[in-house]
């Protein structure tokens, strides 16, 4: 089996797009969840970008073992200076430099033909390459880029040394068949693709990072770029515990081989949100508080009976703690009866009915019925 490679970009992706930045110190306890987590990769920032994210990379970079540290830069040999200040550190350190390569990018954006944009590439990978062995390139825009082109690049830039090929979705434009179709096609078109990793690094505009990041590991990508909770620009990049949860959930569908401890995935939600400030919403996939919580009367029997009858994953996988069953006027006889006996009553089925009366009459006042609330009807009965 493929080994999939988890590439994180919360502290560098995720943490651009937020309001405030994150004080080095919090950057670096995060990355040391993430480690927890057993991410292959941490984007730790953009040391070029200011002193504060140089100085939270060097921390990183100095601190966390057993994993990959990575910093982002343009293609520009100052940027690629910083990157190696920051990382000289790391006990495996990557730079991770690229350009735009669609043509709105390269006309409105970079003003810069083709032609100069292939040279910075190429100058780009191979400066890095001064520094650091492990060099990943990204062409920004991927996916509205013009085919014949982005495979000269990412030709060239092979060449030069680049040791991973990060295919972006920067705009989330793409559809997970045009994903797969393009990740296929440049494997079967740029022959050099075979001795690189390639990566996918998906945004969420149009709400399928989550589905283009899986459509790129079918078409070979063995390296997959997220964000925990999905944070990241504008709508947001892949949220990587979505990402994780489902190759572990369809494993065997997939001829990859994950090595994240997903009991750590509840704790790192957790982490991020409370650092960032940025809340998990209760429906969010994977880690939302609603995700592992059951409400109808249906549901909440089958659960009760067995759980994967509607649970395609345990919360004590993800370290999300235990089912929920909610208890509101759409609950059934099951659920009450269960959470009275995990209360200590073992009511009897000619009491039931009256109990459940006046339960559905408290429910239908109040909404969502809690343990003290049920103590006191049981007594009142
Ligand atoms: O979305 C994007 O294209 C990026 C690159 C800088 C990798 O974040
Ligand atoms: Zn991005």
């Amino acid at each position: 089996m493929r080994k999939l490679h988890v590439f994180d970009t919360t502290l560098r992706d995720g943490e651009q797009s937020l309001p405030g930045t994150l004080r080095p110190e919090v950057k670096l306890e995060i990355a040391r969840q993430l480690v927890r987590l057993g991410v292959d990769v941490i984007e730790a920032g953009f040391p070029a970008s200011s002193p504060g994210d140089m100085q939270a990379v060097q921390a990183i970079a100095a601190d966390v073992r057993g994993v990959v540290v990575c910093g982002l830069t343009r293609a520009v040999r100052t940027d690629i200076d910083k990157a190696w200040e920051a990382l000289k550190r790391a006990e495996s350190p990557r730079i991770h430099t690229g350009i735009a390569t669609s043509p709105i990018h390269m006309q409105y954006k970079l003003r810069k033909s083709p032609d100069q944009v292939l040279e910075m590439a190429v100058d780009a990978v191979s400066y890095a390459k001064r520094y650091v062995s492990d060099v990943e390139f990204y062409a920004e825009d991927a996916t509205r880029s013009d085919l014949e082109f982005l495979k000269r690049v990412v030709s060239a830039v092979i060449k030069a040394g680049a040791t991973v090929i990060n295919i972006p979705d920067t705009v989330g434009y793409a559809t997970p068949w045009q994903f797969e179709e393009m990740i296929l096609r440049l494997r079967q078109e740029v022959p050099e693709l075979d001795r690189v990793t390639i990566s996918v690094h998906c945004h969420n505009d149009l709400g399928m990072a989550t589905a283009n990041t899986l459509a790129g590991i079918r078409a070979g990508a063995t390296q997959v770029e997220g964000t925990i909770n999905g944070i990241g620009e504008r709508a947001g990049n892949a949220a990587l515990e979505e990402v994780i949860m489902a190759v572990y959930a369809h494993r065997g569908a997939y001829d990859v081989r994950l090595d994240v401890n997903t009991r750590e995935i509840g704790t790192t939600s957790r982490l991020v949100a409370e650092r960032t400030g940025v809340p998990v919403p209760n429906y969010k996939p994977v880690v939302g508080a609603n995700a592992y919580s059951h409400a109808s009367g249906i549901h909440q029997d089958g659960v009760l009976k067995k759980p994967d009858t509607y649970e395609i994953m345990r919360p004590e996988t993800i370290g999300m703690g235990r089912s929920k069953i909610v208890l509101t006027s759409r609950s059934g006889r099951h659920a009450l009866r269960a959470r009275l006996q995990q209360l200590g009553y073992d009511v009897q089925a000619d009491r039931l009915d009256t109990l459940y009366e006046r339960f559905l009459e408290l429910a239908d006042a109040r909404g969502l019925v809690d343990d003290g609330d049920l103590v006191q009807l049981v007594q009142g009965v």
